[in-house]
């Protein structure tokens, strides 16, 4: 442990690839949660079909959890380990070349953790509109959709998910690039291609996640 996380070299390259995981867990559940968009059948066939994995959903679900408290707890370390070395703050400080969203990744990081905890307790754990969360479909189902159509209705629940986004895509426009600066894999030629992919992706993975709030709250999408 102190041997792959002791240089901060080693912390980065942890970062990159916890970071990746990540990333590949969000494309993959929007991927997913697009099957609101096929109506009941859809989404609540898919949720089935994922529970119905039994002890490979909770292997899964524990892998993704240190992976997500391993990024975490390194990015605390990585951002005090950064202040530490320069304590006293310049006295004109100039960002040469660095974004907004390079600047507020801790932040943009602490807030999506206390998304994906609200997340999980909305949708997962279903404790926090219990009222729309126990339904079962004509199929025996948890209805799924019910939940989220229900859900995305109310509109600080839509403003709450959109503004989660928007910090997503904060944290990935920066943070995709960035897996691959500190994993070594670009160089000079290329930082500006990956640096505008990543953007990019990100900026995909926002309207492909508020597209399905908005479209219920407007009406698109419907019970
Ligand atoms: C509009 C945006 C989103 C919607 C509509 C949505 C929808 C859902 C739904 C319906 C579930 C429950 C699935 C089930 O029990 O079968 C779920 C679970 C989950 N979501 Fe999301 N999600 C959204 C965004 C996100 C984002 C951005 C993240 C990551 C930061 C995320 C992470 C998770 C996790 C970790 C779970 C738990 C998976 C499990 O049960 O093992 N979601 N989501």
């Amino acid at each position: 442990m102190q041997m792959l996380f002791g240089s901060s070299v080693g912390k980065k390259i942890a970062m990159a690839a916890t970071g990746l995981i990540l990333v590949l867990f969000v494309i993959v559940h929007l991927i997913g949660n697009t099957s609101i968009f096929a109506g009941p059948d859809g989404i609540n066939a898919y949720a089935a079909a994922l529970h119905s994995m039994g002890p490979i959903v909770w292997l899964f679900r524990l892998v993704m959890l240190a992976v997500f408290l391993l990024h975490i707890w390194l990015g605390l370390k990585l951002t005090l380990e950064n202040k530490l070395a320069r304590p006293v703050g310049y006295a004109q400080k100039q960002n040469i070349r660095t974004s907004y969203a390079a600047q507020i990744m801790i932040y943009s990081g602490l807030v999506l953790l206390l998304f994906t905890i609200y997340h999980l307790l909305h949708f997962t754990v279903r404790v926090t509109n219990p009222e729309i969360s126990h339904f079962v479909d004509a199929a025996g189902r948890l209805d799924v959709y019910a939940m989220v159509v229900l859900s995305f209705q109310k509109f600080f629940i839509t403003l709450t998910y959109v503004i989660a986004m928007v910090f997503l895509l904060l944290h990935l426009s920066h943070g995709i690039g960035s897996m691959f600066q500190s994993s070594g894999l670009n160089n000079a030629r290329t930082l500006p291609t990956i640096q505008a992919a990543g953007k990019w992706i990100a900026i995909v993975l926002l309207v492909g996640y508020i597209a399905i709030p908005i479209s219920i709250f407007v009406g698109i999408v419907k019970l």
